[in-house]
């Protein structure tokens, strides 16, 4: 059934962005023990076997008799590495090992709830969770700067134990987006709230492989004919809706949606448009959707001046994620009743 995406806006309350905070259909069931450290890389078991540790035994609030506990100070881990290592599925088999009040979310969804509800309010929200996991840290200005660095100096010192993936080391936050040295006092705090485990490695997903080829308009047809409930837009149409939607809420539009397939992807040569695309390609990679496309080779559809710049880890990232799931469906069109 072809679903109309281009009509979807959904509004999403600060009760219901709460609610869904947990790992994606991806992450759904990954475990440190589906975690396989790859052995020229010591620094992948050493990740996961802290990280195990600490779920097994995280610091506990101080009992004290006829008084309330007394909090120890949240803390903090930072899973640093290049895409494709295995960072969100260690963040979220940590999740999934913890036994607590916990929450997973990414850190645009941390700003957009932030900003929702105000820091007060998002304070105290999140002040009953025992563990946040946080996927894809990073600071882009200085207002989300400033915003994290009172948001986690609130919650942690109150018990609050953090969580979180980068594709950038805590010192390097903010370079190349914003003036980051006037703020450098306030990355350097946010930066000594963690312990780094940095994590080395090729990216897992393509294996040494190129860049994923797109389809022809037959093919596009075929799995068409393949999918459940699927949209089928060009590029420009879906960029265009994008820019309505705050990404927080992409998830909530690919509601029921089984596969997402883009007519001729062309090189998108504003910023803006590029990377919303690039988060909506994050969702649907997360959501674990099927996703086909058609048009320009991916190395084209970024310009190199994109590719290179300050935001060029989020564009490999995403080359990384649409490889991957073109892929898989090219699997599917070869032998479509093995492949999910
Ligand atoms: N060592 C591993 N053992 C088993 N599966 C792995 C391993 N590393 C990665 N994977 C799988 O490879 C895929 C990519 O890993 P993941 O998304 O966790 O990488 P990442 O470091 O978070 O990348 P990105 O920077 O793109 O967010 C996932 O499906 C994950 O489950
Ligand atoms: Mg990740």
């Amino acid at each position: 059934m072809r679903i109309d995406l281009l009509s979807r806006n959904p509004q999403v309350t600060p009760e219901q962005m709460l609610e869904g905070f947990q790992p994606t259909a991806r992450f759904g069931k990954v475990s440190f023990e589906n975690y396989l450290p790859n052995a020229d890389f010591p620094s992948q078991a050493l990740a996961r076997d802290t990280l195990r540790e600490f779920t097994q035994n995280p610091p506990q609030p101080v009992k004290r008799l006829f008084r309330k506990p007394r909090p120890v100070e949240g803390v903090g881990y930072y899973l640093d590495g290049g895409f494709g290592v295995g960072k969100t599925h260690l963040l979220a088999a940590a999740w999934h090992a913890f036994q607590g009040k916990k929450v997973f979310l990414s850190y645009q969804e941390l700003l957009y709830t932030i900003g929702m509800l105000g820091m007060h309010k998002a304070i105290a929200a999140f002040h009953g969770y025992e563990l946040l996991c946080i996927d894809e840290f990073e600071l882009d200005d200085p207002g989300n700067t400033h915003m994290t660095s009172t948001f986690l100096g609130q919650l942690m010192p109150m018990g609050t134990h953090v969580i979180t993936t980068s594709n950038t080391q805590p010192e390097h936050l903010g370079q190349g987006r914003f003036n980051a040295e006037d703020f450098k006092r306030q990355i350097q705090a946010i930066a000594e709230r963690f312990t780094v485990l940095s994590i080395d490695g090729p990216d897992y997903r393509q294996r040494g492989a190129g860049l994923g080829k797109p389809f022809k308009k037959s093919e596009l047809a075929l799995l068409e004919k393949q999918a459940g409930s699927f949209v089928r837009v060009t590029a420009s149409e879906l960029n265009l809706h994008l820019t309505r939607v705050h990404p927080a809420r992409f998830s909530r539009m690919l509601d029921g949606i089984d596969a997402v397939i883009l007519d001729d992807l062309v090189c998108m040569t504003d910023q803006n448009i590029a990377l919303r695309f690039v988060h909506f390609i994050d969702k649907v990679y997360d959501l674990n959707l099927k996703f086909a496309a058609s048009g320009e080779a991916l190395d084209q559809l970024f310009p190199s001046t994109y590719r290179y710049g300050a935001y060029a880890k989020k564009y490999s990232r995403c080359l990384s994620r649409l490889t991957e799931m073109l892929a898989l469906s090219a699997r599917r069109l070869e032998q479509p009743e093995t492949v999910r």
